[in-house]
């Protein structure tokens, strides 16, 4: 149920005893847009947390260990539980959230956030040594956006690219449970002042869900902000990936929904350049909005069977390596 670059879900999780493993599936990679697995990392990271929230929600105390094994770089963590200990109000409300949050592509109603809020997830990456860095100041903000702009710009312009997106991009009606599905973008763009735009998941085909009509003329980009770690290593990506769901659970709670854009961070030159004029030399990991929305967005995933299976041995994720 966790978020994961263009859905592509690149984890599989065994189970043996108290112990459950999660492994990166590089099968699911993007092997153009990400080739060194880093978004391939975050992603894990958040099915990570969401597998340890899960367990609290049951009454457990996980026992988490990242990357647990020098030997195996796709074993991402072994999570164990054997004390007990009982599920507090907030990690309740964090686990009910699990299945109703959606990412939101496109505008937010011009309300503010509630108050506390931007703290409380500033609070939460700060747990798995991650930053949250608002980009409030106007000018920054529209540096921010103007990275996404070139990166999208670049994006549609090579066709290596966009045929790797194509790839998680389902027709409408189709019956796959990964890939960006129609039911979750709009057909239409939405712009906002400064424009931060989507991907172009519909590339030219028309999909994608009609404009509410109830929508406002009139929408903002919501509050930018910036998550990032002071390095940049396969730990740091999981973590950051922890901290991300972490972070989307918690403005769930309260209404609020986040847009995710890492194009720019897939070009190297774009990242390099947010990295130093924007984020203090710390490793941007994900750019993203906040604001409040109407959301009538469907999501997909694969069922249980596919991602879970009862052995409890790590070969299976060693014989990729
Ligand atoms: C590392 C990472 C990068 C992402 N980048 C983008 C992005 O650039 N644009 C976007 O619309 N969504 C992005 N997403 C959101 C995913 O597309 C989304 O999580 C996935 O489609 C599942 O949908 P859901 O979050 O609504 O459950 C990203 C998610 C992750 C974890």
């Amino acid at each position: 149920m966790a978020p994961s670059v263009h859905n592509t879900q690149p984890w599989r999780f065994t189970a043996g005893g108290q112990q459950i493993s999660l492994h990166a599936d590089t099968e699911r990679q993007l092997r153009v847009a990400d080739p060194d697995g880093r978004e391939m990392m975050i992603s894990c990271g958040a099915a990570l947390f969401t597998a340890r929230l899960a367990l609290r929600s049951l009454g457990y105390r996980p026992e988490t260990s990242v990357l647990p094994d020098p030997g195996q770089a796709l074993l991402v963590a072994r999570v164990s539980w054997q004390g007990r200990a009982a599920c507090t109000e907030f990690e309740q409300e964090l686990f009910g959230q699990v299945r109703q949050r959606r990412t939101h592509r496109g505008g937010f109603d011009l309300v503010p956030l509630p108050p506390g809020l931007l703290a409380a997830l500033r609070q939460g990456a700060a747990r798995y040594r991650a930053m949250l860095r608002i980009v409030a100041d106007d000018g920054r903000r529209a540096a921010l956006a103007a990275a996404v702009e070139a990166a999208e710009r670049a994006q549609r312009l090579d066709s290596q690219r966009v045929r790797e997106l194509a790839r998680w991009a389902p027709a409408p009606g189709s019956a796959r449970a990964d890939g960006v599905p129609p039911t979750s973008y709009p057909a239409r763009a939405e712009r906002t002042d400064p424009d931060f735009p989507g991907r172009d998941f519909a590339h030219g085909r028309g999909w994608g869900l009609p404009a509410l009509s109830t929508a406002p003329p009139f929408r903002s980009a919501g509050v930018a902000a910036l998550l990032t770690t002071v390095r940049d290593r396969p730990a740091d990506w999981i973590n950051a990936g922890q901290a991300l769901q972490r972070i989307l659970l918690t403005a769930s709670t309260v209404g609020i929904a986040a847009a995710l854009h890492t194009q720019p961070l897939e070009f190297g030159w774009l990242r390099e350049s947010i990295r130093a004029q924007l984020s203090d030399g710390a490793y941007p990991q994900l750019v993203l909005r906040f604001g409040a929305v109407v959301q009538a967005v469907a999501s997909v995933r694969r069922p249980a069977d596919d991602v879970l299976s009862a052995d409890g041995s790590d070969s299976a994720g060693a014989s990729h390596e």
